[in-house]
């Protein structure tokens, strides 16, 4: 294969989340952390060169996306996704959060209420309450490992709590469920039918495994489009996070242009000329790494899978239809939240995403960041093992 993934990089002393801070957050030194959610191999060449050229110039002043930007976007998109954008329904902000976060103050009036469904990314259930909103939370049923929409419960709560808004996460972080038409379909429904608003984060739509297809909210039916946002970003799919640049697809004017004026009410204006250079080369050039990026993260899917049932079967693993999270159920072990992540950290040096923190179904789980070298996660899984003696 043309790209190694195979090949480890040194991220200590890089001022990496992941790797440079463990201290600060009360994590020991030596511990190896899968946690945070950006990967251990290098963005592709092509985004590499161009962002060096970028830098040889040597003005950075401000800058805004031109016509080739956006024909990257939606090349990408067709190409990847069967979604037909257009240019001006785009908004560049410096990530989906903060898009989200927006979205969120447009949409809806302090108390009203925002559902979400958990377990789910943490940051939804903070962008929800940090901004004065009320959580509704609609559990994900868990059969076995596989996880679904509980769609009674889903449209009760809303009905009960007059729900405004909606933050579908699409793929599904932490659970990795690639939601379906018509699971989707059923939901916008649901949506339309009761006056909410679907801000759907499709940061994860990049990865997708074997037969499952992404599909874009917006595509499922002609009437969602006008009560929706779709949530991208180039950065989960090309190791950009740190580049802080997101496009926010809003197909009603109104909505769109609340939106661009929130932006500026909050002192955004021009996007990160890095952000934007990365962007449009990584969505330009960068399908053939992907494509060879996947092949290896479902090997890794397949590692944990075999490691787990052979070395650790106390631990159940449902291999994820996206994304490049594994969700473990360590339920077996019979630990509470503080037992469970003293024993992630202390027993196993590992720094994870402790299961409760993605909501209360998220307790007994543990979530494992697998994009990373092979090696990487050979060594993660034999901490693990060798910590199971321990209990
Ligand atoms: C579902 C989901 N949305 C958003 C983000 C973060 O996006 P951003 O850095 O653009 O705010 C992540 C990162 O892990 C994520 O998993």
């Amino acid at each position: 294969m043309k790209y190694d993934f195979n090949k480890v990089y040194d991220r200590k002393n890089t001022n990496s989340l992941k790797y440079d801070f463990a201290a600060e957050r009360g994590k020991p030194e030596d511990i190896l952390p899968l946690w945070v959610a950006d990967m251990d191999f290098k963005a592709p060449d092509e985004v590499i060169t161009a962002l060096n050229k970028k830098a040889e110039h040597g003005i950075f002043g401000y800058s805004e996306p031109d016509e080739n930007y956006y024909s990257a976007l939606h090349g990408w998109f067709l190409s990847r996704h069967g979604w037909n954008t257009q240019p001006h329904k785009f908004v560049i902000t410096c990530g989906v959060v903060f898009s989200i976060c927006s979205l969120i103050r447009i949409l809806t009036k302090k108390d009203d209420a925002v559902i979400i469904c958990q377990p789910v990314y943490y940051p939804f259930a903070q962008s929800v309450t940090d901004n004065g909103r009320k959580l509704v939370v609609s559990e994900l049923k868990n059969d076995g490992g596989y996880y679904t929409i509980d769609f009674e419960d889903f449209e009760r709560k809303i009905i009960e709590n007059d729900v405004k808004a909606f933050i579908l996460c699409n793929p599904h972080n932490p659970v990795g469920r690639v939601w379906t038409r018509e699971e989707l379909l059923r939901l916008g429904d649901i949506c339309l039918k009761h006056g909410v608003f679907v801000i759907s984060d499709e940061i994860h739509s990049d990865f997708v495994y074997g037969n499952y297809n992404h599909t874009v909210f917006s595509t499922v039916k002609k009437e969602f489009e006008k009560i929706s946002a779709i949530c991208t970003a180039p950065t989960k799919t090309f190791n950009l996070a740190g580049l802080h640049v997101a496009n926010t697809y809003i197909s009603d004017d109104e909505i769109h242009n609340k939106f661009v004026r929130e932006l500026g009410g909050q002192g955004y204006s021009q996007p990160n000329i890095m952000g934007l250079v990365a962007c449009q080369a990584a969505y330009a050039h960068g399908a053939k790494w992907l494509d060879g990026l996947k092949v290896y993260l479902q090997e890794n899917i397949d590692f944990i899978r075999n490691y787990i049932s052979e070395n650790i079967p106390r631990l159940s693993f449902a291999p994820p239809q996206g994304t490049y999270l594994a969700w473990i159920d360590c339920r077996k072990l019979n630990l509470s939240d503080s037992e469970l992540e003293n024993f992630i950290t202390d027993e196993a040096g590992l720094w994870l995403d402790d299961g409760y923190i993605f909501g209360k179904g998220g307790s007994g789980f543990e979530r494992i960041n697998f994009a990373c070298p092979r090696s990487t996660l050979k060594a993660a899984l034999e901490r693990l093992k060798t910590a199971m003696r321990s209990l």
